[in-house]
């Protein structure tokens, strides 16, 4: 059975992946188009035009000028405040750079030249703060540049993957608007990176359930065969596992080219490659319950080519041991770590990506009762065009569907998200449809 076409269809369409696209300007096209520098103006969402006039940017102000109306940006919802969520602006600054970054001499006595970032040192987590199944995540708490107790919000988030990892803002913002549908409470515009937390309180009346996950939780998000995590049906999805990341450390010391610190020690596709399929075999092999559909085999997949976009150096632009060593175990950037010389878009994400889903042939699905992994149905048209398409419909079959019953701010925040998401997925050719959420509450 063929998921999507045929398998020339399916690489053909894959090496075409896409930059996240600016997903907020959906205005219909009579409006004028605002502009972002350097990126189309992208189409309109079929039947789901959002009002230009709606669109919150980061000039609207940030206080309250009346609890209604179109310009109040807090509302209470059964005893919760709620926030209105503005897209971040892209970073001006936005090029090669030391993180977490030092005193620089002509602002500060020369003494201090080479001082460490007052303002992000590294300084590890207290008892009750949250860390979570992601390192990038993770790493940028440890140092300050989101909230150090692991909660945080839309716009906090963006700005720290801006700032500390130099990704693009609609990049950072795709993925932050993944994770606050899923596991965030896009009211009270919070997330934990870690598990529940009382400072992220239950969707307004409870509607998703009594508690908001974090993005620990194993199901929407958060899968199977992760590159440091144990699969959640039988370990530990949330901490560090050095079982897990031995098996990537292999694969490196098998593929790697050779580098400064060592032959087979700098990262390439063909490791990223072994890798998966080494997390894929061990993982179908040992979980009963494994579950590989199209949303978690496309994010694995992304997430491996972060280790080769994110966590590079940028003025070698090499992932080597240490630099992997440093994220992974100890959750803080390497010493004479630099960010990307450019910001990394979706783009440049998925030109890795889709190199890894080229090399291996396996197709989305999951274990039956025996431990047999058998394919997913492939998803409706024209769904079934791409991989990332496919994973954007079966993510959106897995965000509450009670999201799309929401009112008043909750409901701009909603739309604010699933159209930053739908921008994405719409740069995928053929991927034309908006999906809403329309999944199970309360999993
Ligand atoms: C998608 O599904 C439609 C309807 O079943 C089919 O005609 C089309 O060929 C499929 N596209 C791909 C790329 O598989
Ligand atoms: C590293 O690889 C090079 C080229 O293959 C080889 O000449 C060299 O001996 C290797 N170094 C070590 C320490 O294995
Ligand atoms: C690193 O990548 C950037 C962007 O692709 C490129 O401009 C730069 O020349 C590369 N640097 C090195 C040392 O390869
Ligand atoms: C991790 O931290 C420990 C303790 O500070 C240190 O000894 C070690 O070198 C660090 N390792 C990496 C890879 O950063
Ligand atoms: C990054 O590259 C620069 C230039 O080669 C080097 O000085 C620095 O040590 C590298 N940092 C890491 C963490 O590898
Ligand atoms: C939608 O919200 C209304 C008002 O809160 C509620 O009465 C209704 O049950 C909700 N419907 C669904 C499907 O959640």
């Amino acid at each position: 059975m063929k998921f999507f076409g045929s398998a020339k269809i399916f690489t053909v369409l894959l090496l075409l992946l896409p930059a996240a696209r600016p997903a907020v300007l959906h205005a219909p096209r009579r409006n004028p188009p605002v502009n972002v520098p350097g990126r189309p103006f992208p189409t309109n969402v079929p039947g789901r035009p959002i009002p230009t006039s709606s669109i919150p940017t980061s000039s609207s102000p940030t206080t309250t000028s009346s609890p209604t109306g179109p310009s109040a940006t807090t509302e209470v919802q059964r005893g919760q405040t709620g926030t209105l969520m503005v897209l971040p602006t892209q970073l001006a600054a936005a090029g090669l750079k030391q993180i977490p970054g030092k005193f620089v001499a002509h602002v500060i006595p020369l003494a201090l030249n080479d001082a460490p970032d007052p303002a992000h040192p590294f300084i590890a987590p207290r008892p009750g703060d949250q860390r979570g199944p992601c390192p990038a995540m993770n790493t940028l708490a440890n140092h300050g540049y989101i909230s150090r107790n692991g909660i945080t919000t839309f716009e906090e988030v963006t700005n720290g993957m801006m700032e500390a990892f130099n990704m693009e803002l609609h990049f950072a913002a795709g993925l932050a608007a993944l994770n606050f549908v899923t596991r965030g409470n896009t009211f009270v515009n919070k997330i934990s990176i870690g598990g529940v937390s009382p400072l992220v309180p239950p969707l307004p009346g409870n509607i998703d359930g009594p508690v908001t996950g974090g993005i620990a939780k194993h199901g929407r998000f958060e899968g199977d065969a992760s590159i440091s995590r144990a699969d959640a049906a039988i370990g530990d999805n949330r901490n560090f596992q050095e079982k897990v990341y031995d098996l990537d450390l292999v694969q490196l010391s098998k593929f790697g080219d050779n580098g400064p610190d060592g032959n087979n020690t700098v990262l390439n596709v063909k490791t990223l490659v072994e890798m998966e399929k080494a997390l894929f075999n061990a993982d179908q092999t040992a979980d009963r319950q494994f579950s590989f559909p199209a949303r978690r085999m496309f994010a694995a997949y992304g997430q491996a080519a972060f280790l080769m976009t994110v966590f590079a150096n940028g003025t070698t632009n090499q992932t080597t041991l240490p630099i992997l060593n440093s994220f992974f175990r100890n959750e803080t950037f390497p010493p004479n770590w630099f960010r990307a010389a450019s910001p990394i878009t979706g783009a440049t994400n998925a030109k890795i990506s889709s190199q890894i889903a080229a090399a291996i042939p396996t197709l989305p699905g999951r274990n039956n009762a025996k431990g047999v992994y058998i394919a997913d149905p492939a998803p409706p048209a024209p769904f079934n065009s791409s991989l990332p398409c496919a994973g954007y419909f079966d993510q959106a079959a897995n965000t509450p569907s009670v999201l799309q019953n929401t009112t008043g701010i909750f409901k701009q925040n909603v739309d604010l998200m699933t159209g930053i998401l739908f921008g994405g997925a719409s740069a995928n050719p053929g991927c034309t449809q908006f999906a809403p959420p329309s999944g199970p509450t309360g999993v």
